[in-house]
């Protein structure tokens, strides 16, 4: 990462050093545990075809353009979301309260993160277990019950969980920049193989078409699983909390955002796919649950790695890959309140990034020990959920509320409180696709949310 050399830029921090890096770290961003993870196991509980064409409407309708509007506002701002929705409201003479839009966003972060990284943790100790001979010809029940033995041992999850966070408060403590760049240019292209060696085996499982199937055939849906596809095409895309937003502040000002984000959008969307190529077909050839819940992609893939040809070895490198996806979107979690303290209390970046790495920490211990010590403890709020445990309902509160919430903010903010002429400034490189963008997040986006949302509780 160059120094920051250009005249333009106001910020205390430094600045990518060309596109090609802020796509790099946008997508480190995006691609994590929310492809390989999350899509395929609640694409699983909600049946499969109409949640997947869901999803991806909202990808292509909401997403895009709210990943524009946040680029387009990170880079005015030039600060922490925080400082960069002060700044902005007091540019465009608006109300000043829209700064509350900044803080939501990075308690969004904070409290997604506490549960990212004790997942990260699984696919941690998962690199060990693969690399162990564990899984060698094993069974589907074997793996089921390998998995059920490391979710209900809170220390071993309490234990993967601190390094995880620890890794992560490491890099973002020394800026944000050094490491990313090679994470992502090295790392994501062998991941996106290795999906693709793992979906050739669940081509011979004699089950890829049931799998195609399940993905592709429109199917039931209710509100809520279309507020939870809705959900996730934030989540996926690390929208509506201002992550985004904090990178597109290190951008440059000649490049285009059209671009970047439909180039971002599709390399995620891609990923996610074919996740979920590699898993259902394995799920049919043995017999197991779509609806298997958040251990889905750990009571499929080892089975996979246990039967293929070098599996052990394809399986060590899949886990540890996973790892970096979760390690570079971690990052982007927890970057917008690090760069608030630096700017604001004037705390040096090793300081906050331990002090906020040690709060997310401790809040994960809720997360760690939902999966057992306190597995019988649920909550259930009218009109939305029933029984769900702490690290649910902290999954569905954020992903399915704060996200769609910021995201709908950001959207009226960027399309209806902003002059015309401020966004016309960022992003009139192409103007037919600024004409398009505008139309799309000054009407449909915020419609299609607040309609989902309604839905969703039943009101329409
Ligand atoms: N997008 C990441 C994933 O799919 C998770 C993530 C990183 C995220 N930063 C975010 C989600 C900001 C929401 C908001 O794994």
């Amino acid at each position: 990462m160059a120094e920051n050399t250009t005249s333009q830029a106001v910020s205390v921090h430094a600045q990518w050093s060309n596109r090609t890096v802020f796509i790099l770290a946008a997508t480190g961003s995006a691609v994590g545990l929310g492809n390989i993870w999350k899509f395929p196991y609640i694409a699983g509980e909600n049946g499969g075809g109409t949640f997947v064409l869901v999803y991806l409407l909202c990808i292509a309708l909401i997403g895009i353009p709210i990943m524009m509007a946040e680029i387009m506002l990170g880079r005015r701002g030039k600060q922490s979301p925080i400082n960069t929705m002060k700044a902005l409201a007091k540019q465009e003479n608006r109300n000043p309260g829209w700064v509350w839009l900044g803080w939501m966003g990075v308690f969004a972060g904070f409290l997604i993160l506490s549960y990212y990284s004790v997942i990260a943790g699984w696919a941690m100790s998962y690199v060990f277990r693969t690399a162990g001979g564990l899984f060698l010809g094993v069974t589907a029940d074997g793996v089921n019950s390998i998995f059920t033995d490391l979710v209900s041992d809170p220390e071993r999850l309490l234990a993967w969980h601190t390094v995880f966070m620890v890794m992560t408060m490491t890099v973002v403590a020394r800026g944000v920049k050094n490491g990313i760049e090679k994470a992502v240019t090295y790392l994501m292209p062998l991941l996106f193989a290795l999906l693709i060696v793992i979906v050739l085996y669940a081509m011979t499982t004699g089950h890829f078409l049931e799998g195609l199937k399940f993905l592709f055939t429109p199917g039931e849906i209710d509100g809520k699983g279309i507020l939870i596809a809705m959900g996730h095409a934030f989540f996926t895309l690390s929208l509506g909390m201002g992550a985004i937003m904090v990178y597109g502040s290190y951008l440059s000002s000649q490049h285009s955002i059209a671009q970047a984000s439909i180039l971002i959008a599709l390399a995620d969307t891609v990923v996610a796919l074919l996740a979920g190529l590699a898993i259902f077909p394995i799920v049919f050839a043995n017999g197991l649950e779509p609806g298997a819940g958040p251990g889905l992609i750990f009571q499929t893939l080892p089975i996979a790695f246990g039967h293929m040809q070098g599996g052990t070895m394809v399986g060590v490198i899949f886990f540890t890959l996973l790892v970096f996806a979760a390690w570079t979107s971690a990052i982007s979690l927890i970057e917008p309140a690090v760069a608030y303290l630096v700017e604001n209390k004037g705390f040096d970046r090793v300081y906050s990034a331990v002090l906020i790495g040690f709060l997310t920490w401790f809040v994960g211990l809720g997360t760690v020990f939902s999966f057992n010590i306190w597995k019988d403890h649920t909550l259930t709020i009218p009109f939305l959920f029933e029984n769900f445990s702490f690290f649910d309902t902290l999954d569905y509160l954020t992903a399915n509320i704060m996200l769609p919430l910021g995201g709908l903010f950001i959207a009226i903010f960027a399309a209806w409180v902003m002059h015309e002429q401020s966004t016309k400034e960022e992003m009139a490189t192409y103007p037919a696709l600024y004409k398009t963008w505008r139309f799309l997040v000054r009407y449909i986006t915020p419609v299609a949310v607040i309609v989902v949302f309604l839905k969703a509780i039943g009101a329409i």
